[in-house]
């Protein structure tokens, strides 16, 4: 498991130092949206060093090269999941799937009041409508014993200020997968709740360039950001027989922050004895 000293180690390192066995995934096929940048690549890099044949999948082609470049003979598909069409025609090019992971998604911190209706639309279509659509154009293709999992975020449960869309989105994403868990078993369905990642586009801005990072560890009770190996981990676990029983869940990577609720800042205040 990747611990605060190995913060200087890439993403590939440490998933490579996994502490699952290393063919784990061998004569598998993956495929990951959004697989080309963040946590969907730590995601596709984790199956890669496991044996899957990793398939990748997002829009711009130079970002796809350059994320399979670190993952010799994976293969990418430049397609916007907002495009059924596109998407049926990635989905049959990768062929019989064992493993799909829906990590594409778009955001940007906004008010809803300042929130344009296509501003609204680009985010809702993307993580709902392109999930429901890589589902849909990979169903034919999902092989016995396949899964599906959906990268959602603990807002979808919670609400948070300046995401209305995307946490609208994602309660939609994981009430799908609990439908579809129900409709489409024996292939499993479930869900990763990734908390604040380091290193992603999103805690870049909010830990580094709005300099939140110090608040941001004080609401996680393990006291850091997470690793994007560490959502990757849990993804390998679902999708593998140790969990052949779990579908229609949740797994929550978060460092505790779920759980931290709305007393969290009396954590360290309290008195250690009565
Ligand atoms: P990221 O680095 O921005 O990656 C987003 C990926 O999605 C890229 O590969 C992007 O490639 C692709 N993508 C975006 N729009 C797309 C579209 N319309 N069609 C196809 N692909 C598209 O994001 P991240 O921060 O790692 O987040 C990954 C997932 O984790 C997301 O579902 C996010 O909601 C979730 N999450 C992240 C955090 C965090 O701390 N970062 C916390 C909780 C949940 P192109 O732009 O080239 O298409
Ligand atoms: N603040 C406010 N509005 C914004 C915005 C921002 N930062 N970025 C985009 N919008 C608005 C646009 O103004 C447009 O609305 P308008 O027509 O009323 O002006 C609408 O959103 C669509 O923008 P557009 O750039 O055409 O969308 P797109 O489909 O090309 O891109 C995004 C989708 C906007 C989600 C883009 O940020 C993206 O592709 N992100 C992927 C990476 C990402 O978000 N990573 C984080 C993952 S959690």
């Amino acid at each position: 498991m990747a611990e605060d000293g190995d913060a200087g180690r890439t993403t590939h390192q440490r998933a490579a130092s996994s502490p699952f066995r290393p063919d784990l995934f061998a004569g598998r096929t993956v495929a990951v949206t959004g697989g080309s940048s963040g946590i969907g690549l730590a995601i596709a890099q984790a199956f890669h060093a496991h044996g899957a044949e990793v398939h990748l999948l997002a829009r711009d082609p130079a970002r796809l090269a350059a994320a399979a470049a670190t993952m010799p003979g994976s293969r990418t598909h430049a397609v916007d999941v907002r495009d059924p069409d596109r998407l049926e025609a990635a989905a049959a090019a990768v062929g019989p799937t064992d493993a799909l992971v829906n990590a594409a998604a778009g955001n940007f911190p906004i008010p809803f009041d300042a929130m344009s209706r296509n501003a609204w639309q680009a985010v809702v279509s993307i993580v709902l409508d392109g999930t429901a659509n890589a589902c849909r154009a990979f169903r034919p293709r999902l092989r016995p014993g396949s899964t599906v999992t959906n990268i959602v975020a603990g807002y979808a449960w919670t609400g948070a200020p300046g995401v209305a869309h995307s946490g609208a989105a994602k309660a939609g994403v994981l009430n799908l997968t609990r439908s579809l868990a129900v409709e489409w078993a024996p292939v499993r369905v479930n869900a990763v709740s990734p908390g604040p990642i380091d290193g992603t586009e999103g805690m870049k801005r909010l830990a580094d360039d709005l300099g939140l990072r110090a608040g941001i560890e004080a609401a996680v009770p393990l006291g850091r950001l997470g690793h994007a190996p560490e959502v990757a981990f849990a993804c390998l676990y679902l999708a593998s027989p140790a969990a052949s029983y779990v579908t229609g869940a949740c797994l929550v990577v978060d460092g505790g922050m779920d759980a931290m609720g709305p007393f969290g800042p009396l954590l360290g205040r309290l008195p250690a004895t009565r």
